[in-house]
């Protein structure tokens, strides 16, 4: 982060040239740039800023580096993008209770400081990307109320074996086949009307 910051300087002070050093702010900027905000809860998303760190629902750490996003319900609808798999820091995408729709972007699964990744009660279709099997850090999934379909990753059931893992709620969802709770850990907390 310090050196990066440190070649951005070079680059504008020596070679003089405009470089954007804000590569976080953009890529907050780039979902931005794709949601529906009818409340204009983004209002605060000013990308000509150093970096997103005063924006509203955005939370950094002492490096300036985003560890949170707190953006549920806020009334958005669009997507997630790949952009947000930038996030190195990102420890908690709080999206539930939205609009959003579209797929889980394979880059989330580069968030492996992520903590909590909420999405309960939108409209997320697709399958489960395997990459997040890589969020070592998850401890709380929540899948709860959207229209994720197919088989749930079996890399996901080894984050609750042999990761942080502990809550994972797939419930209301199109998954295919069933949730067998003997594979998992007694803190566990994995519910679906199908689960045996
Ligand atoms: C959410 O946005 C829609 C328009 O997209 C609007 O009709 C509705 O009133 C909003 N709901 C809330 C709770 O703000
Ligand atoms: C929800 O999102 C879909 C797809 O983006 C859009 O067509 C629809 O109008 C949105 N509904 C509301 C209530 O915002
Ligand atoms: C995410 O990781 C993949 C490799 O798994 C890499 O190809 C990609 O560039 C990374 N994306 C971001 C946004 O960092
Ligand atoms: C969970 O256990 C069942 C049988 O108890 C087995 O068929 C299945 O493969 C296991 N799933 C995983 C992901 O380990
Ligand atoms: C999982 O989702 C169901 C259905 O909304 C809900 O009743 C339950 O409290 C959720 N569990 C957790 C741990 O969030």
């Amino acid at each position: 982060m310090a050196s990066q910051i440190l070649i951005c300087l070079l680059l504008v002070t020596v070679v003089g040239v405009a470089v954007d050093c804000n590569s976080e702010g953009d890529a907050l900027n780039a979902w931005k740039s794709q949601l529906v905000d009818p409340n204009n809860v983004l209002q605060s998303w000013d990308p000509t800023l150093v970096n997103p760190c005063t924006w509203f629902h955005v939370t950094c750490n002492s490096e300036n580096s985003v560890t949170r996003l707190d953006l549920g319900n806020a009334n958005l609808s669009g997507y997630l993008v790949p952009q947000l798999g930038q996030l190195a820091n990102l420890q908690y995408l709080e999206v539930f209770g939205n609009n959003l729709s579209g797929t889980i972007p394979t880059a989330i699964g580069n968030l492996t400081s992520l903590v909590s990744l909420n999405l309960q009660h939108n409209q997320f279709t697709g399958v489960i990307p395997t990459s997040l099997g890589n969020l070592i850090s998850l401890s709380y999934l929540n899948l709860n109320g959207n229209k994720f379909s197919g088989i749930i990753p079996s890399d996901l059931f080894l984050l609750v074996q042999r990761g942080n893992l502990r809550v994972m709620n797939v419930s209301d969802n199109m998954f295919a086949g069933t949730v067998h709770r003997g594979n998992l850990t007694v803190t566990t907390i994995i519910q679906d009307p199908k689960a045996s």
